[in-house]
């Protein structure tokens, strides 16, 4: 149940005085409250504070603060809330009392609008549902204020010999008029009338049924002490008045709990007040506590149920008001670092009952301020390497504060962004009172400090953000940073490949990186220029590139070859891109079979595998045949094939030397005892022959035709000529002379020569048919012309 909550009315003002422009809705809002008048104006519509003025028939008194706190008024700005309230007791000065039932209080509110003042008289008329009891306080921010029935027994609780100092006094200077004496422990001032008290800023004031006396704080006849170690002022007037043969004597105690709350690490203030604050007044029976902020009351149940904790310790009421409270304001300060305080508008009543069942009822205002307690932001590093991006959540950060700039490596940023297009900055509400910020800043970004490493094969990223953050409404600059480092993969390119029949295909997925190397086949840069030269082919889109490499083409190394076939390795090498250092390669060695293949290697030997299913057919047998010198036989043979490997200058070989090329040519007989007994018919001139050449470009030489050392830049180009069976009708149409190309020693030079040695290039074919041209002169069967021919075509 809600106790003493005021019941308010918002009104719509007419204005009577000389101002001529309407009061907006909603701008001023009054309430009768149990004990006072509540009086609030919104400090958004109004330019500059308003203030009031009190009005009563004797006149208009502006409410200063020395006013205030003698007439019982109480002014309080909070900016926070935009407004600024005025409360004004029910018997303040200037409030009309009927019956202490309706009072009615006229005031001007002066605003300013649009730079001119403005008056508005404005009235309030409150009947309070709450009865008064018989002894009432109010401890105001800036006033105590005492009322009592004026039918209220003597007090109980003084000492007889106090009461007989007072009497004593009393007596011998009472008049029929009122007089006042103020008691400080041991002592009593000099009795005095009340209008000169009431200069002293005392205030004394008969109602039809009760007796007020208000007094400001630390007056001269107040006194501070400690209640069970809690701070309590004291003012202790005392009336009397001789009517004739007797003297009255009322004792008006006005004492308060001036205790301003102490934060505790638990998160609650807690505020104290003794529950016998003064002996003569406060003689506890029982006690009942309603609390709340703002004005309102709960019972104690329900204030413990929002989170309060009340507890009587030793005659002491200690109230802990949660930071966090519903009525509560937050608020942030940058000093250095960040830090929040809560400010609560505390109202406590304390409804006290006497042995005598005299209630009293007692009510606190006061405006509690927890200190500066420190409020942390936090960065959050939430960067996920794959995305390349830094992202980086700045949390926690109050309702009050406002992100309005960063720096990021010092470069500064205006929030939101606005230049720049690949940073972003993203804010997100909570709905506990807090926002977070996201930042995103991708790793390639120009603000984005990169390191490479290339002993760790990785570039460190790093961003260094300073938040520029502001505490509103008063632009308070709080910086908060962070640095945030990446480090990511830049290794060399890992190459995926595949060896097939033809070929060997090497294909790279592009990352961001990638940049940072360059591929080349040998010394030659790879590009789609070259591997069109060479016969690559190469598909190159944003995801990925393709290398396909077919057999024979530039670059391909050969070995292990046997009679089944040969390995054939390719290699791409990868550079660095600053400084062309070769930092890695992809080799990749496939098996390869095929029926024939020519070597001619840089240090002079000829290695050749070669068909010889003709000379099977006119019944050769591949293991007896030999080169021209007949000692030199295959390493190897089967049932059609042979493989001979021999020194270029060795074996019988002819040189023929040309312009820009040396020719090494050999050739592969087959036993004719052999084939005689098959074929009596014995003639050099039907028996197939296989040339075998190999041609190096003079060029590259160093040593011609020395014994003990070949050695050329380059592999030469080999070359096996199968010629036709000459008799005419045994020819089979597709027994042609047949030439096997390989290794070729540069390209550029290859491509100059006619097309009759390189014809139209299919890299991926092994076997090279020889043109119409060369096809003709074979078949004329003039064999040894057909070579003198071929070869003045290519010098
Ligand atoms: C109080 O204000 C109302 C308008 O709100 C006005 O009609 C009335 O006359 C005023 N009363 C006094 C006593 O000033
Ligand atoms: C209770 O208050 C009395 C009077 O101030 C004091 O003497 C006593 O030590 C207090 N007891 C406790 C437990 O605080
Ligand atoms: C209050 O006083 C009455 C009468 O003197 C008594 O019955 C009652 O128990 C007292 N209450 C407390 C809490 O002391
Ligand atoms: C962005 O704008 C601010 C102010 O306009 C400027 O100081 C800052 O240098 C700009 N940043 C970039 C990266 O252009
Ligand atoms: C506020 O809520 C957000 C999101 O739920 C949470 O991350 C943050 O820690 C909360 N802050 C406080 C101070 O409770
Ligand atoms: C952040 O920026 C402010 C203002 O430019 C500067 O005073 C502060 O030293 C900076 N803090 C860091 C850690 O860079
Ligand atoms: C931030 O996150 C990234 C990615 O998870 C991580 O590599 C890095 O070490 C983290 N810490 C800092 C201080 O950047
Ligand atoms: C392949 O394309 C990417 C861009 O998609 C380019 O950076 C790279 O240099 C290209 N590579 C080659 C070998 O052409």
């Amino acid at each position: 149940m809600a106790f003493g909550l005021c019941f308010g009315v918002t009104l719509l003002l007419s204005v009577w005085s000389t101002a001529t422009c309407n009061i907006p809705d909603g701008f001023l809002h009054m309430e009768c409250c149990d004990r006072y008048f509540m009086i609030a104006v919104d400090l958004s519509i109004t330019g500059k504070e308003p203030h009031f003025e009190a009005v009563d028939e004797t006149g208009v008194y502006p409410i200063t603060e020395l006013y205030a706190a003698t007439c019982g008024y109480r002014v309080s700005v909070f900016p926070l809330l935009g407004r600024e309230e005025l409360r004004a007791s029910y018997f303040s000065c200037q409030t009309d009392n009927q019956d202490d039932k309706v009072f009615t209080f006229n005031f001007n509110l002066i605003a300013t609008h649009e730079g001119q003042e403005v008056i508005y008289a404005l009235n309030k008329t409150c009947s309070p549902s709450l009865p008064w009891s018989p002894r009432e306080v109010t401890c105001e921010e800036n006033y105590m204020e005492v009322s009592v029935k004026s039918d209220v027994v003597c007090p109980t609780g003084m000492k007889r010999d106090d009461w007989d100092a007072v009497a004593q006094t009393a007596y011998v200077s009472a008049t029929s008029d009122w007089q006042v004496m103020f008691q400080r422990a041991e002592e009593q001032s000099l009795p005095m009338d009340l209008t000169e008290a009431r200069k002293l800023g005392y205030a004394f004031d008969l109602t039809d049924g009760r007796l007020v006396f208000r007094t400001p704080y630390g007056q001269p006849d107040s006194y501070s002490t400690e209640v069970n170690d809690v701070p309590v002022e004291v003012v202790h007037a005392t009336l009397f008045s001789r009517q004739s043969w007797m003297v009255l004597m009322v004792d008006l105690v006005a004492a308060c709990s001036m205790h301003e709350g102490l934060y505790d690490d638990g998160g609650y203030l807690m505020w104290e007040t003794p529950e016998v604050l003064h002996p003569l007044v406060f003689n506890l029976n029982e006690s009942q506590l309603n609390i709340g902020l703002n004005g309102e009351l709960v019972e104690q149940p329900v204030a413990e149920e929002r989170g309060f904790i009340v507890e009587r310790r030793n005659t002491t009421a200690q109230i802990g008001i949660p930071y966090n409270a519903e009525g509560g304001y937050r608020k942030s300060s940058a000093s250095g670092d960040l830090y929040e305080f809560y400010i609560f508008h505390f109202y406590l009543e304390q409804i006290l009952v006497d042995e005598d069942h005299v209630e009293t009822r007692l009510r606190f205002h006061r405006t509690l301020i927890t200190p500066l307690l420190p409020r942390p932001i936090f960065t959050e590093n939430q960067t996920v390497l794959e995305e390349r991006t830094f992202t980086v959540r700045l949390g926690d950060v109050p309702e009050d504060v406002e992100l309005a700039a960063v720096h990021l490596n010092g470069q500064e940023f205006a929030v939101p962004f606005t230049n720049t297009s690949s940073c972003t900055i993203t804010k997100v509400v909570h709905p506990n009172n807090t926002h977070c910020y996201t930042l995103k800043v991708p790793f390639d970004d120009p603000v984005v400090i990169q390191q490479f490493s290339k002993e760790d094969a990785s570039m460190e990223h790093r961003l260094h953000i300073n938040y520029t953050l502001m505490v509103l409404p008063e632009k308070e600059p709080y910086y908060h940073s962070a640095s945030v480092v990446a480090l990511t993969d830049v290794s060399p390119p890992a190459f995926d490949t595949v060896c097939s029949e033809s070929g060997i295909s090497f294909k790279l997925d592009h990352r961001p990186f990638d940049y940072l190397w360059e591929l080349s086949i040998g010394s030659d840069p790879l590009t789609s220029e070259l591997a069109a030269r060479h016969g690559y082919i190469m598909s190159n889109d944003s995801q990925s590139l393709l290398l396909q490499v077919p057999l024979f083409t530039h670059g391909y190394k050969y070995k292990d070859v046997t009679l089944e076939g040969f390995s054939g390795t390719f290699e791409i090498l990868v550079h660095d891109h600053e400084t062309s250092e070769v930092h890695s390669s992809a080799v990749k060695t496939c098996p390869f079979t095929t029926t024939e293949l020519i070597m001619c290697s840089t240090d002079g030997r000829m290695t050749v595998v070669a068909d010889l299913t003709l000379a099977i057919s006119s019944g050769g047998v591949p293991a007896r045949t030999n080169l021209v010198d007949k000692y030199c036989g295959p390493k190897e043979a089967d049932d059609t094939k042979a493989l001979f490997s021999f020194p270029l200058n060795g074996c019988g070989s002819t040189v023929k030397l040309g312009k820009e090329y040396v020719i090494y040519e050999n050739e592969i007989f087959f036993s004719k005892t052999l084939r005689s007994v098959k074929n009596p018919v014995d003639s050099s001139n039907d028996v197939d022959r296989v040339t075998v050449q190999c041609m190096y470009p003079l060029a590259g030489l160093y040593r011609l035709f020395s014994v003990y050392r070949f050695e050329s830049d380059v592999p030469g180009v080999g070359r096996i000529v199968h010629s036709a069976h000459i008799t005419e009708g045994l020819q089979n149409p597709t027994i042609e002379p047949t030439t096997v190309l390989q290794t070729p020693a540069t390209t550029t030079r290859l491509t100059r020569r006619p097309v009759t040695m390189r014809p139209a290039y299919r890299p991926s074919a092994k076997h090279i048919k020889v043109s119409s041209f060369l096809r003709k002169i074979s078949k004329k069967g003039a064999r040894g012309s057909s070579q003198a021919k071929v070869y003045s075509a290519i010098f």
